[in-house]
C-alpha cells in the first residue's frame, strides 16, 4: 500500500469518527444531502405537486389554460422533473419546456401566478427557506423557454 493510500484512509477515518460524535445538524452539513433528500424524497415532492395543482385549478388567472390538460400525466411529469432536478433517482420523460409550451403565448403574469401557486404549497408544507429557494432556482431559469412562445 503506498503512502498516499494510507493517508487517504487515515483522513477518511478521522472524518467519520469526527462525524460520529457530532450533532445530527452538524453532521448533515458535513455530509451534504441532495435537495431531493432534504425535501423528503418522492412522497414529499408528490404531496407538494398534488397541492400545487389544486391551487392552479382554483386560480382564475390561469386555470383556463389547463382546461384540456391531462392532469394526472402533468402531475407525474412535474414530480419527475422536480425529482430529477433535485438530484433524486428519477428521469424526466416529458418534452423540453419550450416544446411543451409552444403556441401557448404564456404571459409573464401567468408565469408569476403559477410560481405563486407553487410557493403557497411549499409554505403549506413548511418547506424551509433554503430548500424553497433552491427549488425555485431550479425552475426559474426555464422562464424564457416558457413565456412568450
Ligand atoms: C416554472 C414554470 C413551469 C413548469 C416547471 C412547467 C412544467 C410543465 C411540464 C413538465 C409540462 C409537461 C410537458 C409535457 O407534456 O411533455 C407542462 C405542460 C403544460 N404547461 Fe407548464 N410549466 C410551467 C409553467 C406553465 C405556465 C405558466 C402555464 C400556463 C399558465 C403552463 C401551462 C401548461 C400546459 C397547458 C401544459 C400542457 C398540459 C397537457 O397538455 O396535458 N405551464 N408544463
Amino acid at each position: 500500500m503506498n503512502s498516499y493510500r494510507i493517508l487517504s484512509i487515515v483522513a477518511v477515518g478521522s472524518l467519520l469518527s469526527l462525524a460520529g460524535c457530532m450533532s445530527p445538524n452538524t453532521r448533515s452539513t458535513m455530509i451534504q444531502q441532495s435537495l431531493y433528500d432534504r425535501l423528503g424524497g418522492k412522497p414529499a415532492i408528490t404531496a407538494v405537486v398534488d397541492d400545487f395543482i389544486s391551487n392552479v385549478a382554483a386560480d382564475a388567472k390561469i386555470n383556463g389554460r389547463f382546461a384540456n390538460a391531462n392532469i394526472p400525466h402533468l402531475k407525474q411529469l412535474l414530480v419527475e422533473q422536480i425529482c430529477a432536478g433535485a438530484g433524486g433517482p428519477c428521469a424526466y420523460s416529458g418534452r423540453d419546456m419550450e416544446t411543451a409550451h409552444r403556441g401557448m403565448n404564456i404571459r409573464d403574469e401567468e408565469f408569476n401566478a403559477l410560481v405563486g401557486d407553487l410557493v403557497k404549497s411549499l409554505d403549506k408544507f413548511k418547506v424551509p427557506d433554503r430548500e424553497k429557494g433552491e427549488l425555485l432556482a431550479l425552475l426559474g431559469p426555464a422562464k424564457p423557454q416558457i413565456v412568450g412562445h
